[in-house]
């Protein structure tokens, strides 16, 4: 049978570096494990601009479509602060989870324990916790019509559309119930029903779904707002949460940051099956190119290995090697390993983003 295909797109900003530890670490699963891939590398974002004058190529998009699973590192940077909208490096990025259809995104917020006193939370409000936002990503205010910004009398005005239709709502609140089966068997679901009306449909659509074919989980719901302040006060109450794209934006970046780092959280975003049975597949870390620290040595490159993580379970149905994986990374952090951004007060000195894969790796090594 033929390798499973990745696709790697680096991106820009602290993407490439990142990946490059990435890149040793599937190395060794095919060394060490027999998972061979079919890798193959393109561009997205910025750099895709700078070559092609666009941030994605239909040519890449093709690719994107018949691979088993894309690994993506980051998109955008300063440079590209003043492009027309419509060929910004984000778009690169909104155009493969439009057209790849990738309609759940889930982004684990889980606390490891080396780090849990790291954390701006209190330790015992963040120790073991584990949760999962899962955010719808095709839909709602980024993709919405109309949109523009135009003039009106001699003022301008800017205009976003949230838009939902109840298939949309239905199927991903369907890879919520699903997923929390394999959990804790708990959804909360986040809208703003008491202000918006694609909120009130939200609610009605999860809540039909819920009593028509997942009776069995239990079910909340919260505004969105009070669901960021519960985040903050005690986020163990959730275990899976599920919200529109843009709450999901938010609520993730505040969840990652209970866990210590933005450059700690992976996710994945999800479509329907593909004919074998997989389904179309994107992976990436949560933060961003982050411009001011590239090409230094100082990214967290473990976001982006989890991504990958990520990749061995829900596309290649290697969950015991996906977890072999988060062991390794796990058991650096226990170790004391620390790029910058996990140093806080603790004086230590950090590691480079290059001894952080290579500890990695060594893990991996130590765990045969
Ligand atoms: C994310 C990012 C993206 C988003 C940007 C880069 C388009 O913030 O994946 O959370 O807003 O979805
Ligand atoms: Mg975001």
């Amino acid at each position: 049978m033929a390798n499973p295909s990745l696709l790697i797109l680096a991106g820009d900003g602290i993407g490439p570096e990142v990946m490059d530890e990435v890149k040793k670490v599937i190395g060794w699963f095919g060394d060490k494990r027999g998972l061979e891939f079919d890798v193959s590398e393109d561009l997205v974002g910025g750099c895709a601009y700078d070559a092609h004058g666009t941030p994605l190529t239909d040519a890449t998009m093709e690719k994107a479509q018949q691979v088993d699973a894309v690994l993506l590192g980051a998109v955008g940077g300063p440079k590209y602060d003043d492009l027309d909208f419509s060929v910004k490096p984000e778009r690169g990025l909104l155009r493969l989870r439009k057209e790849m259809d990738l309609y759940a995104n889930l982004r684990p917020a889980q606390c490891f324990d080396a780090l849990a006193d790291f954390s701006s939370l209190k330790r015992d409000v963040v120790a073991g916790l584990d949760i999962m936002i899962i955010r719808e990503l095709t839909s709602g205010v980024y993709f919405g019509e109309p949109r523009g910004i135009h003039t009106e009398g001699n003022e301008r005005v800017g205009i976003n559309t949230q838009r939902y239709t109840e298939s949309e709502i239905a199927r991903v609140a369907r890879s919520a119930f699903e997923l929390a089966r394999k959990r804790s068997n708990k959804v909360c679901s986040m809208e703003k029903a008491n202000v918006m009306e694609s909120g009130v449909l939200w609610r009605q659509v999860v809540t039909e779904v819920h009593e028509r074919e997942y009776p069995d989980v239990e079910l909340s719901h919260m505004y969105a707002d009070a669901g960021a302040m519960q985040l903050c006060r005690w986020p163990k109450q959730f275990d899976v949460i599920v919200t529109d794209n843009l709450f999901g934006d938010l609520l993730s970046d505040a969840a990652a940051m209970l866990t210590g780092s933005l450059g700690m959280l992976p996710s994945a975003s999800l479509g329907a099956p593909m004919a074998n049975g997989r389904p179309k597949a994107l992976y990436e870390p949560v933060h961003g190119s982050a411009p001011d620290i590239a090409g230094q040595g100082k990214a967290n490159p473990i976001a982006c290995v989890l991504s990958f993580a990520m990749a061995l379970r829900y596309s290649f149905d290697k969950g015991d090697e996906a977890t072999r994986l988060e062991d390794a990374v796990n058991t650096v952090l226990a170790d004391g390993y620390r790029t910058p951004d996990l140093l806080g007060e603790e004086g230590k000195d950090p590691v480079t983003t290059k001894q952080m894969g290579d500890a990695i790796v060594a893990a991996l090594d130590a765990s045969l």
